[in-house]
């Protein structure tokens, strides 16, 4: 498989995903703290925590006096700021510290109904607001690289049409079938379709965006997937996020101990 040294050499990402939990504002500081002291030798925001809302603010002020946590966001809204009952604004995310959106994951695809046209909204607005978006894409069912790529190449001309050829955004590729921990995807199956997805962006954007993998990353399993850390920019983790003990192990498998 062709290396790619450009995308090598920007400092992996880790995303904590942690989608309805913890339950308390308690637990959600505790395991924030954590982390941030398993992440204090890792480089400047490598390591993002997406906490639900209710906890973007005392996170925000539990991070200050250190740079390398940083918050991302699991959602936003499709809309610009106006009287619109539930929804967060992107000025109060960017008020909060939030650097980075999570947007387009599955759960949103497939449970909320969320469509590559709201996605696309979405995509703009976060750029807009001076965020990074996270756009996460993948296969519904287990099928061949070949076949993943191709689906995964629809959803980003579709995610990403009328998008600043030069804007920065980052993907998270995240097989739909191998999230939540069910079944595991073979690391070579990822790193092959992740190379498709970065021959694809080379073709389409002028930045190169970093491509993460997600779906089931657990400290057991990192070694294999770092086996491809010159393809794979980074992790997107939901289950074992919520596991302070991993992601120690995890972090410092990844940025080391300097
Ligand atoms: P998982 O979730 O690590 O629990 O598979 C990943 C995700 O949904 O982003």
């Amino acid at each position: 498989m062709a290396q790619r040294k450009a995308t090598s050499l920007q400092t992996p990402l880790l995303v904590c995903n942690w989608k309805m939990n913890p339950q308390s504002l308690r637990e959600a500081r505790a395991l924030a703290s954590k982390i941030i002291r398993a992440a204090r030798y890792a480089p400047p925001a490598s390591v993002l925590l997406a906490p639900p809302f209710p906890y973007v603010a005392p996170l925000h002020a539990l991070l200050k006096g250190q740079r390398a946590v940083a918050l991302a966001a699991q959602n936003s809204t499709a809309h610009e700021q106006r009287a619109l009952t539930g929804e967060v604004s992107y000025g109060m995310l960017a008020d909060m510290g939030v650097s980075r959106v999570i947007v387009g994951h599955s759960e949103r695809r497939y449970i909320i109904g969320e469509t590559d046209k709201t996605i696309n909204e979405k995509v703009a607005l976060i750029h807009a607001h001076g965020m990074t978006p996270l756009l996460c894409v993948g296969e519904t069912k287990k099928t061949t690289p070949a076949k993943a790529l191709a689906f995964i190449e629809q959803q980003l001309v579709r995610d990403v049409a009328g998008f600043d050829k030069r804007a920065h955004f980052s993907i998270a590729y995240e097989p739909v079938w191998a999230i939540g921990g069910s079944k595991e995807v073979d690391p070579s199956y990822a790193a092959h379709v992740i190379e498709g997805i970065h021959v694809f962006c080379a073709h389409h954007f002028s930045s190169v965006p970093r491509v993460l993998y997600g779906g089931s990353v657990h400290c057991k399993n990192i070694d294999d997937f770092l086996y491809y850390r010159d393809t794979i920019n980074g992790f997107l983790i939901g289950s074992a996020s919520l596991r302070a003990q991993d992601m120690t192990i995890i972090i410092k498998k990844i940025y080391g101990k300097r």
